[in-house]
């Protein structure tokens, strides 16, 4: 199966978890990308009511497109159901997310919600966290200086550019540096280290936040495993 069907296979698939009545979390990349269109389709024919919250400004888009209104994450109490997709994830389903930029607002809704399920093609799936470069959400404000201890550390930083070579800015306009690191041993140590320093905003280590990871395997059917 092509990447893109299996992006379309489990990201329609979850939606079924949407439930009446519940305040959804929409997530950011290809994969939510199929979830948001079978969310907008049931709403249509089968009348549910819900309420919608985004992780960024292109789901935020896409969803009006699709006749459906985004709220505020400040205006609901708390987020019933967030589907969203992931750059990786382990078998204890810890995961990096950011590739599309999204990672702080995706956290910050992730985090937010009562349920978190991830939907992953089969690439998403490996042993140790690492080989997809960690995104870091980072103020402009003295980034030269944040950059350079990441340098220090020996965590290979680039700064993320646009495929026109312009600087990737985000939603909060600050901006991404992709740490390549191949493997990382102690995500909790990284994270926790990434976060004390002043100018990151957020990391793309999501540990301890996704409930369910819904991934296609190697012979078409769909795969669920439970945190
Ligand atoms: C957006 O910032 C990311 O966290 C995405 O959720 C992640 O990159 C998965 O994207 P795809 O579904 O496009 O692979």
């Amino acid at each position: 199966m092509e990447q893109v069907q299996e992006k379309q296979l489990v990201g329609e698939y979850a939606a079924k978890y949407v439930e009446d009545g519940m305040i959804v979390g929409l997530g950011t990349g290809s994969t939510a990308y199929y979830t948001i269109h079978k969310i907008a389709q049931r709403v249509k024919e089968e009348g549910m009511k819900l309420t919608f919250v985004s992780t960024s400004t292109r789901t935020t888009k896409l969803a009006q497109t699709l006749g459906l209104t985004i709220h505020n994450i400040n205006d609901v109490p708390e987020v019933d159901l967030t589907i969203d997709g992931c750059d990786e994830f382990d078998p204890q389903l810890k995961g990096i997310k950011g590739g599309g930029g999204a990672l702080l607002f995706e956290k910050i809704i992730a985090t937010s919600s009562k349920q978190n399920i991830w939907v992953a093609d089969r690439s998403k799936k490996v042993e140790v966290l690492g080989a997809f470069p960690l995104p870091v959400e980072v103020l402009t404000f003295g980034s030269s200086h944040t950059i350079r201890k990441f340098e220090k550390e020996g965590l290979n930083p680039s700064i993320r550019k646009k495929a026109d070579g312009s600087v990737f800015i985000t939603d909060s306009q600050n901006l991404v540096v992709d740490l390549h690191l191949s493997q990382i041993e102690d995500p909790e140590g990284l994270s926790i280290w990434l976060n004390s320093l002043p100018g990151v905003v957020e990391n793309g280590l999501f540990l301890g936040i996704a409930d369910r990871v819904i991934y296609p395997k190697a012979d078409g059917s769909i795969e669920e495993v439970n945190a």
